[in-house]
């Protein structure tokens, strides 16, 4: 029996992702509207700009019940006003599947949520591990002035819940002020 070389890679630096089944998610300012407080600053600046983009290995077809997907998210360091960038977070649409998080370059917030608005935070760093569990909700802030690079593995059916979010936010906001970062 043939054994076959690895048909993807990931940099052992910031997890980049090469090989097949690989593509490629971009969001810029302009997929944000509404997500940030300060929407004059928001309207200040060029909605062309990347915030940040998701690479994801997808192995089997979105929805495959027992499947799993592997991703890189790279979030790019900046602010609108005093927030720093995030991405959008999400509740799984089949709310009870969990997720693995892990750091790999850059500093950041992991910002959870329940169902009942109660939110956490944890310091994302190089070596950093994260369990999110079913049922929370869960968005990356880059709070460092370099790229933010995060792994993640969750299930092919977990699907992505951006409604609640997009509508009522995390109760809490991951902000610089007089030079601290502060979650408020
Ligand atoms: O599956 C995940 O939780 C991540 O891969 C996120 O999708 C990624 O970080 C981008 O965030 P969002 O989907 O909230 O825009
Ligand atoms: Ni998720």
């Amino acid at each position: 029996m043939e054994i076959k070389d690895p048909r993807n890679h990931f940099s052992k630096e910031n997890g980049a992702l090469s090989g097949e089944k690989t593509s490629k998610t971009i969001r810029k300012l302009k997929d944000m509207k509404g997500f940030y407080e300060d929407e004059e600053a928001f309207n200040k600046m060029d909605p062309e700009t990347v915030l940040y983009e998701v690479e994801m290995h997808a192995p089997v077809k979105a929805g495959t019940e027992g499947g799993l997907f592997f991703g890189t998210s790279f979030l790019n360091p900046g602010k609108v006003g005093e927030e720093f960038f995030m991405t959008k977070g999400h509740f799984h649409e089949i709310i009870n599947r969990a997720e693995y998080y892990w750091g790999l370059e850059g500093e950041g917030v992991l910002v959870f949520m329940d169902e009942d608005g109660n939110a956490s935070a944890e310091k994302v760093c190089p070596g950093s591990l994260h369990f999110v569990p079913g049922k929370i909700a869960h968005r990356l802030v880059n709070t460092g002035d370099t790229k933010l690079a995060v792994g993640a593995c969750w299930p092919a059916d977990a699907g992505h819940q951006y409604g609640p979010i997009a509508e009522s936010g995390f109760g809490v906001r991951i902000k610089e002020k007089n030079g601290t970062i502060i979650a408020e």
